[in-house]
């Protein structure tokens, strides 16, 4: 992580009316700063130290880009004549890495459309065999692959480039939130093969109740779920779910034959397992979904606060406040909230009469509303 370290300085002192520093909040032996840079807006953390000040991006709202994190951390050095004790931001020549056009955000899902007629959805991919194998069966229809797992997603680029292929986007995130992001009546089919079944934390399985109607909501009329699992249990505990009431049809197979294994099944029949196939079909037109949840803060007066030292845990979700900081005015405090299995990390900063997440708003997922909703409620004591 780029930083630098500099003698002792009076932050007091650092001025806001160049346009850099937006300015400085103070809490008990760091200060943060918020920086504009080239477009970048983020806060660096100034750690102070008795001998020496440790300046770094503060890692909720630092930027990917290394390259930009060491320009903004020498050209705060630089505004404020620091004296640099020790550094590791030299600037090298650089290119600017372009994204991979198949990899998409979580927010590209928020206004999805295509042009393809037909789309499929594979989550937790894994070594991608099976999502490469159809995507090059089918190149007429789309497939969305969603991993949790970066390196699975990055090997499945790199394949996407070295065979060519056109019909594949993919998603770095939960599955089980993705699927709200989806408008309604859109899939042909979602596979879900070899789930991590999860027996001493079952909350973190992809499996549940909600996921099941999310997928009903999300499948065409006609389009199908198909789970494929070696653990009887995990099938089991589908099998409960899958068969509560709901307008679908489900199917049990075992042991069947498909032409293309994944990686773990191929560990699995090399073991002699059973493997179980459950098909689920979505026989009716869903209601549309709109996406209608906003950021928005709506307080009228921000005083002194004190934020609770213990998260609040609820049931789907959670709400933690972490380091506070002041500033002339108003204050910044540290926030985790949200899923358990994907929690959201911002800093809200509350300035005269408004307050804003940092470095952006969160994901739009009903967790996320509910968690901001309580962060509100205490916002607004
Ligand atoms: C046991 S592996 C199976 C991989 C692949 N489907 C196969 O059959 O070889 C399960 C995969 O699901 C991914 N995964 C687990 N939970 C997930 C979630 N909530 N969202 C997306 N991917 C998830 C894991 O990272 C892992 O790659």
């Amino acid at each position: 992580m780029p930083h630098i370290k500099v003698e002792p300085f009076d932050t007091n002192l650092i001025d806001s009316s160049i346009g850099f520093v937006e300015f400085v909040a103070k809490s008990n032996g760091v200060d943060i700063a918020l920086v504009v840079h080239n477009g970048v807006r983020l806060f660096l953390d100034i750690v102070k130290r008795e001998r020496e000040y440790l300046i770094k991006p503060n890692g909720v709202t630092k930027v990917s880009d290394t390259h930009i994190l060491k320009e903004i951390l020498n050209r705060f050095a630089k505004e404020f004549n620091l004296k640099v004790l020790s550094s590791n931001t030299n600037i090298k020549p650089y290119k600017p890495k372009s994204a991979h056009w198949a990899l998409k955000s979580i927010e590209d899902f928020y206004d999805f459309k295509s042009s393809y007629k037909n789309i499929k959805l594979e989550l937790g991919f894994g070594s991608a065999r099976h999502l490469l194998y159809r995507a090059k069966q089918e190149r007429d229809t789309l497939f969305i692959g969603i991993e949790i797992h970066t390196p699975s997603i990055n090997q499945l680029l790199k394949q996407i480039n070295l065979q060519s292929i056109e019909n594949i986007i993919v998603v770095n995130y939960d599955a089980r939130l993705l699927l709200e992001m989806l408008p309604s009546n859109i899939l042909d089919i979602i596979y879900v093969h070899f789930p991590v079944p999860w027996d001493k934390k079952p909350h973190r399985r992809v499996i549940s109740r909600y996921f099941l109607d999310e997928s009903l909501r999300v499948l065409k009329k006609g389009g199908f779920l198909e789970l494929r699992s070696d653990s009887q249990n995990y099938y089991e505990y589908s099998l409960d779910i899958f068969s509560q009431p709901k307008v679908c049809s489900f199917s049990v197979k075992k042991n069947i034959d498909i032409d293309i294994i994944s990686k773990y099944e191929e560990r699995w029949r090399g073991m002699n397992k059973d493997i179980y196939t459950l098909r689920v079909d979505s026989l009716e037109i869903s209601e549309d979904r709109v996406l209608d949840i906003d950021f928005e803060f709506d307080i009228n007066s921000i005083d002194d606060l004190d934020f609770p030292s213990k998260s609040i845990v609820k049931d789907d979700y959670f709400v933690h406040f972490g380091k506070s900081f002041k500033y002339s005015r108003g204050f910044v405090v540290e926030v985790s909230f949200g899923s358990f299995g994907m929690p959201e990390k911002k800093m809200i900063v509350c300035d005269g009469s408004q307050c804003y997440y940092l470095p952006s708003n969160p994901v739009k997922s009903l967790v996320n509303k509910k968690a901001h909703n309580l962060i509100k409620e205490v916002l607004n004591g």
